[in-house]
């Protein structure tokens, strides 16, 4: 299949997502008054997201960047999560934000909230573009969300299916098979 055929419906425009960012960004600088929290991206799917979202907090954040695997290129998690990378900066007193592309079960989010909390950091919070309706079995306490999306795998605006499409400015449904 080619790759036009696999780009379905456009589900949030890149007018929509830049908006909703900058909505957050100005959230997070009136949260963070006075404060310099600590941006933790995670790899590789939050990139394209935490780069709008830092450009519209107006506060002297760091950033840090983490990966985690949840094995293979399959579009469902397999609930056993490994960190690739881990931290370069010490949590110690920081006021974190993990910034995530989508949650989709919780189950890697959970693991990480759960890691990095017991590296006595000052407060830990999520700021997640994407939370899939419906999917989550325990409240996350999501600080931050973006946008609810339906069921649908989607692509595009730092999404992937076996890496590709990250690079799309908008989100879409994904057509094809994995
Ligand atoms: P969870 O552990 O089930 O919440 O899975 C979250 C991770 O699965 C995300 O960080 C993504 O990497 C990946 N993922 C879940 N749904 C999608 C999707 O629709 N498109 C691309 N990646 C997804
Ligand atoms: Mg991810």
């Amino acid at each position: 299949m080619n790759q036009a055929n696999e780009i379905g419906d456009v589900l949030l425009s890149e007018e929509q997502l830049q908006q909703r960012v900058g909505e957050l960004g100005r959230q997070i600088t009136k949260d963070y008054a006075g404060k310099s929290p600590l941006l933790i991206c995670v790899l590789k799917g939050a990139f394209v997201f935490m780069a709008d979202l830092a450009r519209a907090v107006d506060l002297p954040v760091e950033f840090d960047f983490m990966a985690v695997s949840s094995y293979g290129n399959a579009t469902k998690t397999s609930g056993v999560v490994r960190i690739v990378k881990d931290l370069d900066i010490d949590l110690g007193g920081r006021d974190v934000i993990i910034v995530e592309d989508i949650i989709d079960s919780g189950l890697t989010l959970r693991y990480l909230r759960k890691n990095l909390a017991s590296r006595s950091p000052a407060s830990i919070e999520v700021c997640a573009l994407l939370v899939r309706a419906g999917r989550q079995e325990a409240d996350l306490d999501l600080k931050y969300v973006g946008f609810e999306i339906p069921p649908d795998f989607v692509i595009g605006y730092g999404l992937d299916v076996g890496e590709r499409y990250r690079n799309l400015p908008y989100l879409a449904r994904f057509e094809g098979t994995v």
